[in-house]
């Protein structure tokens, strides 16, 4: 392990306490809920436990023999419904198709003072499908979770880079949409640490850009152009002088 990645871990390890600390004090403060195993939950169960975290899968069927081979492949992992899996924790991944994400999040029950990552799309590539732009799923994950601090984050990243961030060697970019701003912080902070290079972008109304964005990200995979799928990342721009382009007048 190299310096930088001590420094990753040590920052996760950190924030992880702190995200839990104001919410779950009485909670194991480094263990995690993932709802769903299939590739994005796979994937976000090697990148925390990689971190140090526990891992405790959602499923809806914990013993499942994917389940469980995902479990035995998560040191210290465990599955149980996602109802329980939330009730132990004070940070849960929503890695759930778009069409089954309303029913699970009511199925977990009461959410108050739970944080959510929302990494979800709510995009359809059948006849009528498309973006609908008078909202957007991560704003009605936030009002199904009533009580929890929902934040947009990772629906633009693919699952292999969430299994393995240096995957790419540079840092992929984490979007991070909502409207609690202290619990977005929390997620920044967590994402950097992860490996990631994390951006906020503003209130939950964002994810509705952020979905689209994903939209893009798909387009290689459904035109059968496999060799032009692309990672999100932002080049910083700040330190740059903003000048005109053209001469006055
Ligand atoms: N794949 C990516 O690279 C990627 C990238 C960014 C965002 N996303 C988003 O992340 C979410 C998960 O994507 P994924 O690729 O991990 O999907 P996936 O491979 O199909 O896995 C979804 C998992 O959700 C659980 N689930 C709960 N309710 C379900 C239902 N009604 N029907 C089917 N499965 C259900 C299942 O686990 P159990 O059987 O254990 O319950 C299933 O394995 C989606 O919203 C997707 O848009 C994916």
């Amino acid at each position: 392990m190299n310096r930088r990645d001590i420094l990753s871990t040590m920052a996760a390890t950190a924030v992880a306490v702190s995200v839990l600390g104001e919410t779950t004090m009485a909670q194991d403060d480094k263990t995690i809920a993932i709802i769903g195993t299939g590739r994005m939950g796979g994937a976000f169960g090697l990148l925390f436990s990689r971190a140090g975290y526990k891992v405790i899968y959602g499923s809806r069927n914990p013993a499942d023999e994917k389940v469980q081979s995902l479990v035995k492949g998560t040191p210290g992992g465990a599955a149980m419904s996602a109802k329980d899996a939330a009730a132990k924790v004070g940070i849960i991944v929503l890695a759930t198709p778009w069409s089954g994400t309303e029913a699970v999040i009511k199925s977990m029950g009461d959410l108050t003072g739970k944080l959510i990552l929302d990494p979800t799309n709510a995009i359809s590539f059948g006849k009528d499908g498309g973006l609908a732009v008078e909202t957007s799923g991560g704003e009605l994950v936030r009002d199904w979770a009533k009580g929890a601090s929902v934040v947009k984050a990772f629906n633009t990243v693919g699952y292999f880079v969430i299994a393995d961030p240096k995957v790419l060697g540079d840092r992929v970019s984490v979007f991070l949409a909502g409207d609690d701003a202290a619990a977005k912080d929390k997620v920044l902070a967590m994402v950097n640490g992860l490996g990631f290079e994390g951006t906020d972008v503003g209130p939950m109304k964002s994810a509705r850009v952020l979905e689209g964005m994903s939209t893009l990200y798909m387009v290689p995979f459904m035109t059968g152009k496999q060799d032009q799928r692309f990672e999100w990342a932002v080049r910083r721009s700040g330190g740059v002088k903003l000048g005109p382009v053209r001469p006055a007048g």
